[in-house]
């Protein structure tokens, strides 16, 4: 067990003694809602069961020591809690100094720091959500530590606090709520302006939801995701002008059709487009799926992917052939990019019995046309961040 190892290794660096205690905080995958929670749209992730382990226990000091066997060459990190300075070096530590920093500007004590050994089954920068499952997994062992009083909604919310202000990156909600607040074999029907949810079960009797990794991460990702962000702000603010809204999520089809003209720039209304066709898709695809409807509801996971790749400009080369192809095979419900884009992963329906037809296939193919080795995942829906030992 993953947990067995990490505890030995806490108990070589930090000693055996004391309140030793057990946490786990998932990664996610987006089912379809893509560049829709910053606009105040709808989304529709999943946990996964692959994401972030710790074992910790707290200290009389201010102290912290941290130890991550997933990158051992850190060494020992050791800081003050109450000298936490926000930073855009984006390492695994400042994800998770992040979280005691929001903590504290949002009026919650943390009375002492704690010694913490982690590892991760999750793979790093390939758009699972790594940086918010290390965040989620902060909050949560902040919390129970400490036994704050905080709901894992406002665990969610402290973690993207803290990825905006402390780690310079503008992300939305999706990451942090799906890794917070997921739930075994059910995506989360988010609705990022109000945070009302709905557990929707992925009753999938004969397909899989197969993740595959193009191994690759194109850099200026996280300049390009503040880029898409103004812009869509920017939109935002003309359309405003003309009709009285909030997000784009309160714009419908028809909405944005009438009032485009009043966007400026062409580039902001493709932006707009997007948000709010992606918005309206999510809806009728969770629609679509609790009819039962899977063809359907992968007929708009390719719509997704043909919108981010020429309207919203965060697809890649990489991330096209792999959906590209896998639009081919008459066993592929569905198949798109998720997360931010850039690089990073699809997610595609595939029917139960070609699974490793798929697999076998697509490999072969991106292999001859990027000559990339992709990876495979196979994830079951999970539940959501927590302490998991036995107490
Ligand atoms: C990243 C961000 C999320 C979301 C997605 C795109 O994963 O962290 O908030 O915006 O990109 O849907």
């Amino acid at each position: 067990m993953i947990t067995d190892e990490i505890k030995e290794v806490f108990i070589e660096k930090f000693g055996g003694e004391g309140d030793i205690r057990t946490y786990f905080a998932p990664g996610r995958v987006n089912l379809i809602g893509e560049h829709t929670d910053y606009n105040g749209g709808h989304v529709f992730p999943c946990a996964l069961s692959m994401g972030n382990y710790a074992v910790a226990r707290k200290r009389d000091d201010n102290i912290i020591r941290w130890f991550n066997m997933t990158y051992p060459d850190n060494g020992i990190i050791v800081a003050d809690i109450n000298e936490l300075e926000p930073n855009d070096n984006g390492k695994w530590y400042d994800y998770q100094e992040g979280v005691i920093w929001a903590f504290q500007q949002n009026g919650y004590q943390v009375p002492s720091g704690y010694d913490m050994v982690m590892k991760a089954d999750l793979p790093a920068g390939s758009g699972l959500s790594a940086s918010a499952s290390i965040e989620e997994l902060a909050a949560v062992i902040i919390r129970d530590l400490f036994a704050i009083n905080i709901s894992m909604e406002d665990c969610a919310v402290m973690g993207q606090y803290s990825e905006n202000k402390y780690n310079g990156m503008n992300c939305g909600i999706m990451d942090q709520f799906a890794s917070a607040m997921g739930k075994k074999d059910c995506a989360i029907f988010l609705d990022t302006a109000t945070l009302k949810y709905e557990y929707v079960p992925l009753n999938l009797k004969n397909e899989k939801i197969v993740i595959t990794n193009s191994k690759v991460k194109h850099s200026l990702a996280d300049s390009a995701y503040n880029n898409r962000r103004r812009e869509c702000e920017e939109a935002l603010k003309d359309l405003q002008k003309v009709v009285n809204i909030n997000t784009l999520g309160d714009l419908d089809e028809d909405g944005f059709e009438k009032y485009k003209s009043s966007i400026n720039s062409g580039v902001s209304e493709r932006r707009a487009k997007h948000a709010v066709y992606e918005n309206r898709r999510t809806i009728e695809a969770v629609a679509l799926l609790r009819n039962g409807d899977i063809k359907g509801f992968g007929d708009l996971m390719h719509d997704s992917h043909v919108s981010l790749r020429d309207d919203f400009e965060v697809s890649c080369k990489e991330l096209d052939i792999l959906a590209e192809e896998a639009w081919k095979l008459p066993y592929v419900l569905g198949s798109r990019m998720t997360g931010g884009g850039f690089g990073g992963c699809t997610v595609s329906i595939v029917e139960n019995d070609h699974v490793d037809e798929f697999k076998e296939v697509i490999s072969k193919i991106y292999k001859e046309k990027t000559g990339l080795t992709c990876e495979f995942y196979i994830s079951d829906a999970a539940d959501g961040a927590g302490r998991i030992d036995n107490y």
